[in-house]
């Protein structure tokens, strides 16, 4: 193993560009995604990240003059991941901005009286859903609801409703949120009611400043490199709508074992943007366990794969160990491989040969007992075609990248991330 002390990026700024756009939880830190594309790519080449979470691997190729193509299985994913590699003139946005907010404050100012109220209920929905009232204040219920209902009905180009879209959830899905929650982007969030009531407008407005500030940084680091195509699309990483050796280098960083329930952290953003997601609140909180990682009871059989764990020797070592502690949990750790082993031969389908794909993985603690996450894929690629070239390792920045447990009860142990890197043979 080798060790690479400038892959740990001690206070170097991850935000530059677009990359600060929106809160993810396990974000990649855009310098590792950087060093990744500059030595294993050329300018042109096609980068996939079948994984792609909020699109860090896309900005990076953008940025270095490569096309990108990212699927998540998640539609805030790829919301915010087409956002973050689209750059949007920053005139575009404030014409459109201006008029949006005029139309966004008439409304919320006719709230403040109970007959404005009244006639608002018959022209704007408000969402309903479980809870609602306990995760938001009336107040802001109405509002977000407001801009919501303009953000989806003023004319505006796709890219543009977008832009809005993402600030929209990254009022609800942030540190200091809307909604009466702290931790809201870990899946473990928890309630918090705020002692004065979140002026929704105020924040927006706030918002979209910043994010324009961010965008237009984008958008100049982009105009100085040559044309390039970023495309993000829903997709399922274990099998993937993409052609046989179509892809130079595959960027990506799956989710951890059982860590992290992406739409519990998302859901309190969902029921306002069904429409624009093309999905109810329900049936994406239905769909939790279709995710890679997830620590619900998975909706694929065990059977519908051709993995044999006897052949995956470290894997064939913890499985009995941890099932001798919770036979849950080693179920769902075996899914967890079982699904690997699928996205790991579709990136080794995908890829052309020869060339390479990095993984980056983080080994987990379950139970206490030691899951060691890199080895296993090193093994699983090893069997199905990818070489293992190099297994770098690097120290995580613990209090920047926002991580799916509470450091304390994890103290350093999680500390030390592996950047794998296969070849095709
Ligand atoms: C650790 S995050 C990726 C973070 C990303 N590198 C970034 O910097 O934002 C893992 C992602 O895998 C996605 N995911 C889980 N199961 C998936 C599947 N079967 N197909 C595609 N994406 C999946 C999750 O929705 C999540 O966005």
């Amino acid at each position: 193993m080798s060790n690479m002390p400038e892959l740990n990026f001690e206070g170097h700024n991850t935000l530059y560009a677009t990359h600060g756009l929106h809160a993810y939880a396990a974000k990649c830190p855009p310098q590792l995604v950087r060093y990744g594309l500059k030595y294993y790519s050329k300018r042109s080449d096609t980068i996939l990240d079948p994984m792609v979470g909020s699109g860090t691997t896309l900005v990076e190729a953008k940025l270095l003059s490569r096309n990108g193509i990212g699927f998540d299985i998640d539609p805030i994913a790829k919301l915010i991941a087409e956002v973050k590699c689209t750059a949007i003139p920053d005139n575009k946005i404030e014409k459109t901005f201006n008029i949006l907010i005029t139309r966004v404050a008439a409304d919320i100012a006719e709230a403040q009286n109970e007959q404005g109220l009244l006639n608002l209920r018959e022209r704007i929905k408000i969402p309903e859903f479980y809870n609602r009232d306990y995760w938001f204040s009336e107040e802001v219920v109405i509002s977000l609801a407001i801009l919501s209902f303009h953000i989806g009905k003023t004319k505006m180009a796709r890219d543009l409703r977008n832009f809005f879209l993402v600030a929209f959830t990254s009022l609800i899905l942030a540190k200091t949120s809307v909604a009466n929650a702290r931790d809201i982007v870990h899946s473990r969030h928890h309630f918090l009611k705020h002692e004065k009531i979140p002026d929704v407008l105020v924040k927006f407005t706030a918002r979209v400043k910043t994010m324009r500030k961010q965008m237009s940084d984008f958008s100049k680091r982009c105009n100085r490199k040559g044309d390039v195509v970023s495309e993000v699309k829903l997709g399922d990483a274990r099998s993937l709508p993409q052609n046989d050796e179509s892809i130079d280098l595959v960027f990506t960083s799956p989710p951890y074992v059982t860590a992290l329930d992406y739409t519990r952290s998302h859901f309190l953003a969902v029921p306002w943007l069904e429409q624009e997601l093309g999905i109810s609140m329900d049936n994406y909180r239905r769909r939790a366990n279709i995710y890679v990682g997830t620590e619900r009871q998975p909706s694929l059989k065990r059977e519908d794969s051709n993995f044999d764990i006897s052949s995956i020797f470290t894997l064939s070592k913890v499985l009995p160990i941890l099932k001798e502690i919770s036979d849950t949990q080693a179920k769902l750790t075996e899914r967890y491989f079982v699904d690997m082993y699928r996205v790991v031969s579709e990136i080794n389908r995908v890829l052309k040969r020869r060339k390479h794909a990095i993984i980056v993985v983080c080994p987990s603690h379950i139970r206490k007992v030691e899951v060691p996450t890199h080895k296993i894929l090193i093994e699983i690629g090893n069997s199905i075609g990818l070489s293992s070239k190099k297994c770098y390792t690097r120290t995580i920045d613990a209090g920047r990248r926002i991580l799916p447990f509470a450091k304390e009860s994890f103290g350093n142990r999680m500390s030390t991330e592996y950047v794998l890197v296969f070849q095709k043979n």
